[in-house]
């Protein structure tokens, strides 16, 4: 991982050089019609609201829990004892970009969502509400976490979230056997080159020309950067979007040219 300085200075870079986030420039129509009607719809949904107080509620518990630690990637599970607060504010995604992810859900209508990382379901309930009509199968290794996961599921009353419990590598080889394909996927747990680049071919082989899948913290370590750049640089890529803190590639097969942008958000 690298020092906050260093990401401090790499974001800085980012904001010199993407493009405004205007559209301006932007010469694909699909790019500008993504940026004008998701990336900067100001709209305030309802949905905000109702999932966004639950985080809040997440942020204010003190009470700990018990969680399987499953760094560095092996098999071998050690616990460590922390708070419920302490996890809500360092490992889930921001309301900016969660409420991102709903809003590409709302626009593009993936039906079949696989999540790699649910925490305790923040971005899985926003993921899940932008289209009642999809189903989100999301994956998470840690019991006590996947538990507040399932309260903030039935809280929010959504009965389209399937939740697989277990090592990734386990458990999304399995989700993957049995899906026919896949509109729309979110990378966000073991941020490492080699899984990451496991899950991105994995996911890969259920994709359809449609496909969207999103990998987060694309900056965060050396390790990652080489990763998002060797994803966007896949042949079945024809179009990436990096905006820092979450890159997003298309597999549109009806691309004439694969185009790369970084845009301000
Ligand atoms: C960054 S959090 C996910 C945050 C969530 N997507 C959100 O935005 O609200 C990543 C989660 O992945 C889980 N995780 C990491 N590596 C894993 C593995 N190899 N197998 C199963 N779960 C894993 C961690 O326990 C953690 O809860």
């Amino acid at each position: 991982m690298y020092s906050k300085f260093t990401i401090a200075q790499k974001y800085l870079h980012y904001l010199l050089t993407s493009s405004n986030g205007k559209g301006h420039g932007t010469h694909s129509p699909f790019v500008f019609d993504f940026i004008l009607n998701v990336l900067n719809d100001k709209t305030v949904y309802p949905d905000y609201k109702k999932i966004e107080n639950i985080r809040n509620e997440l942020l204010k518990n003190k009470n700990t829990i018990e969680v399987e630690d499953f760094g560095a990637g092996s098999g071998v599970i050690k616990t460590n004892t922390r708070r419920i607060d302490k996890i809500a504010a360092s490992s889930l995604k921001s309301k900016k970009y969660a409420q991102l992810l709903y809003r590409v859900v709302k626009y593009y209508h993936p039906k079949q969502i696989v999540e790699i990382g649910t925490s305790f379901g923040i971005t899985t309930s926003y993921l899940a509400t932008a289209n009642s009509n999809s189903v989100v199968i999301t994956h998470e290794g840690a019991t006590s976490i996947l538990k507040i996961a399932a309260e903030t599921f039935n809280k929010l009353s959504l009965s389209n979230i399937q939740l697989k419990k277990g090592n990734f590598s386990e458990t999304l080889p399995a989700t993957i056997a049995d899906l026919r394909t896949i509109d729309f996927a979110f990378i966000d747990g073991n941020h490492r080159k080699k899984p990451t680049w496991e899950y991105f071919e994995l996911l890969l082989t259920k994709s359809n020309e449609n496909s969207i899948f999103v990998f987060d913290d694309i900056h965060w370590s050396i390790e990652m950067e080489n990763v998002w750049k060797e994803i966007t640089l896949h042949p079945a890529v024809t179009l990436s979007i990096d905006l820092f803190f979450i890159g997003i590639v298309f597999i549109k097969k009806d691309f004439k040219v694969t185009q790369h942008f970084s845009v301000q958000f």
